[in-house]
């Protein structure tokens, strides 16, 4: 067992390493001699593909974080309206599918029911349903009308870590696919996106290169009750997910928030020695949310939190309100989650590795639901 886990004590903490890896793998063979880029796998007619008028992303847990960073990259590069919803509440609700529709089904196994069973209600409704999946031949590819694999390699850890990082990138592969076949980016644009992207594994090694920062805080707030996760734009599903760690790993109450909506409620919240993590939004993305989050920092900070900031390398704003700055390299804005997440993976593991806890079997939960 220990050989399987690569020398690390979790395959949680291997699996958190073989990010550069999954990331790159799930980039390999995207483009042509030509610069364009290919989906050899999306066997969907391309003028069906071209006809969607949305596209609506299904999935649960980690993968629904994924979907929540997919949309704001697809609107961006593909003006297609996206929504994302889990998939035990789609079919429930009545919602507007048909033919034009482009259903985006994110598992990491490939078998969660939840999902399963609304792709087969969105197949009836009409709807074409692309699969990103990180397990080859499982149950959601085989009823997909197509399938983008995630290259992650097998994830064995309950809590989804690499897994996570392979579907943000597969589905940024997508919105660019979308974007080539659909004329609304030129081919130049799209290659220097891709030439960002095969950068990113080289930027998230440096930052598990340089993670003992991270660990020891983690391991110091071993006995914190609470902790807050604040982020915009792309940065608020990376708050949600690094909450999700939390809760998951070191059964602690934790909270994402987006961080506009401090001011309307979660702000009460906030005592004397109350841990925030806040995910700094870059600074050369959208004019003003920078800044925007910067306050909030120092809002929080005022009323006693701990803040512990993630921010890019270079962006120092924050350092004079907060306890403690943590920097991932320079990306694009959209970009970021595949760096700014890994950070609060290493956060949540040290904590709950320093509360004596089974990382890599969290009670009450399994890998995959296979039921309802
Ligand atoms: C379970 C796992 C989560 C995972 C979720 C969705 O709840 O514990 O880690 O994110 O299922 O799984 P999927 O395989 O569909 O991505």
């Amino acid at each position: 067992a220990a050989a399987e886990k690569g020398g690390f004590d979790s395959f949680m903490e291997k699996e958190i390493h073989d990010q550069p890896d999954a990331v790159a793998q799930t980039l390999l063979g995207r483009s042509d001699t030509a610069g364009n880029l290919v989906l050899d796998e999306l066997r969907i007619d391309e003028s069906i593909l071209r006809s969607v008028d949305k596209i609506v992303v299904l999935a649960c847990g980690t993968s629904a974080y994924a979907g929540q960073v997919a949309k704001y990259a697809i609107e961006h590069w593909c003006r297609i309206p996206t929504e994302v919803e889990l998939s035990h509440e789609f079919r429930y609700r009545d919602p507007i599918v048909n033919e034009k529709t482009l259903v985006v089904a994110i598992s990491q196994s490939g078998e969660t029911m939840d999902t399963l069973m609304a792709v087969r209600y969105a197949r009836e409704q009409g709807a074409k349903v692309v699969a990103i999946c990180n397990t080859n031949g499982s149950t959601i590819p085989r009823e997909s009308d197509a399938v983008l694999y995630t290259h992650a390699g097998p994830e064995i850890a309950v809590a989804s870590t690499k897994a996570f990082l392979a579907q943000i990138t597969a589905a940024y592969l997508l919105g660019l696919y979308l974007a080539q076949l659909r004329g609304n980016k030129y081919r130049d644009e799209i290659a220097a996106v891709m030439d960002d992207l095969a950068e990113i594994p080289a930027k998230i090694q440096a930052i598990l290169d340089d993670a003992e920062k991270i660990k020891a805080l983690g391991t110091d707030m071993a006995n914190a009750k609470s902790v807050l996760f604040l982020g915009r734009h792309v940065g608020f599903p990376v708050a949600m997910e690094g909450a999700l760690k939390l809760k998951e790993l070191a059964y602690i109450h934790a909270e994402g928030f987006a961080a506009g909506e401090l001011k309307h409620g979660p702000i009460a919240l906030i005592e004397e020695g109350q841990p925030v993590v806040v995910v700094m939004p870059s600074p050369h993305g959208r004019d003003s949310l920078h800044a925007k989050v910067v306050s909030n920092v120092q809002e929080i900070r005022a009323r006693g939190a701990v803040t512990i900031v993630i921010a890019e390398e270079g962006d120092t704003s924050a350092e004079a309100y907060s306890e403690h700055v943590f920097y991932v390299p320079v990306s694009p804005a959209l970009l970021a989650p595949l760096l700014t997440t890994v950070p609060l993976q290493i956060f949540a593991l040290a904590l709950a590795g320093a509360k004596g806890y089974d990382v890599d079997q969290p009670r009450n939960l399994a890998k995959s639901v296979t039921v309802e």
